[in-house]
C-alpha cells in the first residue's frame, strides 16, 4: 500500500477537520442558524482576502467567478488589456470574445512574468481600454505576475479597473487588495482554501462596485449587485451549497489561527525548498524569476516522457503531480505547494521524483535533491506551530 498524496496545484487535499465539518446535518438557508454561520464566514473571508470589502460567494468553480467578474464589470464592445502568458491568460481572452468584449492581448512567453512597461504601452495605444485582466499566479506555468506594479499602471487613469484572477494566489501570496488598488479579486475553493471544488469568490473594490450599474452584459445567476445586497443581510440569492459553507467556515478558521502573514511565509518557504531541490538535481525550472508560491513547474529532462514520470511517481509513491497544460503538455511537471501542506510533504515528493527519474535512467545522484531541500529548510529557519 502507498499513501495517496495529492500534490497538484488544485484541487488540493482537504484537511480532516474541514472534511468533518462538511458532514454536519444540513440546515435551511433561511434560518437563524444559517445567518450566524454566514456572518462568521463573511468576516473571515475578508481576512483571508486581505480586504475590508465584501467577498461575493458563488456556487461555481473558479472559471464561473472569472465570468461573473467580467460580465458584471464590462459591456459589449468594451476594450480591455489582457495578459496572455499561460492557459489561464488564454481563458481571460476566450471569456472576452465569448461575451463580445474586445481583448487587447499582451502575449507573454509562457514561464515569464509580464513587464508592467508593456501594459503601460498597451494602455497608451488604447486609451479607451476599460481595464486590465491578469492572473496573479498563472497556475499553468508557476509565474507570479507583478500585481502591485500593474495596479499602479492601471490606475494612472482613475476609472480603469484591475481585474485579477487570484484563484491560486489568495491565502498564498501577499495581495493587499485595498491598499494596492485591485478592483476585482477572484478565487476558488479548491486551491489554498483547502476545500473541495465548488465555490467561487469575487471581492470588489468601491470603484468596481460603482461600475456594476454601468455594465450592460447579461447576467442572472451571477448578478453581483444582487449577491452583494443579499450577502449584507447574511443571506444568499439562491440555495447555497450548505456543506461547502460548513467546510469554508472551518478552513477560514484555520487561516485565522495560522495568521495570513505566517501562511504566506509557509508557502514561500515550501516554494523555495522545492525550487532549490529541483535545481540541485540538475533539472531546469520553467520560471527564472517571479515564481508563484503556489506551484513550481520543472522541465522534464530530454528523452524522458513527462507522462511516464508522472505515472511512475503516482504508482510507486502515491504522489499525484500535475503535468503541463496546452503547449506545455508532456514537457513539464507541476508540483503544487498550496493549502494544508508543509515542508516535509515537499521533501517526500522530492524523494519520489529523484527515485522515479533515477529508475527512468536520468543521471541523478540519489539524495541530492532531498539534501538540498533539507539544507534550505534549515537555512530558512521556518518553524511550524504544532499546537
Ligand atoms: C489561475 C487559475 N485560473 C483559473 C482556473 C480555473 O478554475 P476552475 O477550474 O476552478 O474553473 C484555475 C484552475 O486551476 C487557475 O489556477
Amino acid at each position: 500500500m502507498v499513501k495517496p498524496r495529492l500534490l497538484t496545484p488544485g484541487p488540493v487535499a482537504v484537511p480532516e477537520r474541514v472534511a468533518r465539518a462538511m458532514t454536519r446535518p444540513i440546515i435551511h438557508h433561511r434560518s437563524s442558524e444559517f445567518v450566524e454561520l454566514f456572518k462568521g464566514i463573511r468576516a473571515d473571508l475578508q481576512y483571508a482576502f486581505q480586504t475590508q470589502q465584501e467577498v461575493c460567494i458563488l456556487a461555481c468553480s473558479g472559471t464561473g467567478a472569472m465570468e461573473a467578474a467580467l460580465c458584471n464589470l464590462l459591456s459589449p464592445r468594451d476594450r480591455v488589456v489582457v495578459v496572455r502568458g499561460g492557459k489561464f491568460g488564454d481563458r481571460w481572452a476566450e471569456l472576452c470574445t465569448t461575451f463580445g468584449v474586445d481583448p487587447i492581448c499582451i502575449d507573454v512567453e509562457w514561464g515569464r512574468a509580464v513587464d508592467p512597461a508593456d501594459v503601460r504601452k498597451a494602455f497608451d495605444h488604447h486609451p479607451d481600454a476599460k481595464g486590465l485582466l491578469v492572473q496573479a499566479s498563472e497556475t499553468s506555468t508557476g509565474v507570479f505576475h507583478p500585481v502591485r506594479a500593474l495596479a499602479q499602471v492601471v490606475h494612472m487613469q482613475p476609472d480603469r479597473l484591475l481585474i485579477v484572477d487570484a484563484i491560486s494566489a489568495v491565502a498564498v501570496h501577499e495581495l493587499r487588495m485595498d491598499e494596492w488598488g485591485i478592483d476585482a479579486l477572484i478565487s476558488a475553493s479548491q486551491k489554498a482554501l483547502s476545500l473541495p471544488p465548488g465555490l467561487g469568490f469575487v471581492a470588489l473594490s468601491s470603484l468596481a462596485q460603482a461600475a456594476l450599474s454601468r455594465s450592460r452584459l447579461p447576467k442572472y445567476y451571477f448578478d453581483l449587485a444582487r449577491v452583494l445586497e443579499t450577502q449584507r443581510r447574511n443571506q444568499t440569492p439562491f440555495t447555497p451549497p450548505i456543506s461547502l459553507l460548513y467546510g469554508l467556515a472551518e478552513s477560514l478558521k484555520m487561516i485565522v489561527e495560522e495568521g495570513i502573514d505566517r501562511r504566506v511565509q509557509r508557502h514561500e518557504v515550501m516554494a523555495r525548498v522545492v525550487r532549490g531541490a529541483l535545481s540541485a538535481m540538475g533539472l531546469e525550472l520553467l520560471v527564472n524569476d517571479s515564481h508563484s508560491f503556489a506551484c513550481t513547474a520543472v522541465r522534464v529532462p530530454d528523452g524522458i516522457d513527462g507522462k511516464v514520470v508522472q505515472r511512475r511517481i503516482l504508482e510507486d509513491h502515491g504522489i499525484r503531480l500535475a503535468g503541463g497544460q496546452g503547449r506545455l503538455k508532456g514537457k513539464i511537471l507541476r508540483m503544487g505547494h498550496l493549502g494544508d501542506l508543509d515542508v516535509l510533504d515537499m521533501i517526500a515528493a522530492i524523494s519520489a521524483i529523484e527515485t522515479a527519474l533515477a529508475a527512468l535512467g536520468y543521471p541523478v545522484k540519489l539524495g541530492e535533491g532531498v539534501r538540498a531541500a533539507t539544507e534550505l529548510n534549515h537555512e530558512l529557519g521556518f518553524r511550524g506551530d504544532s499546537a
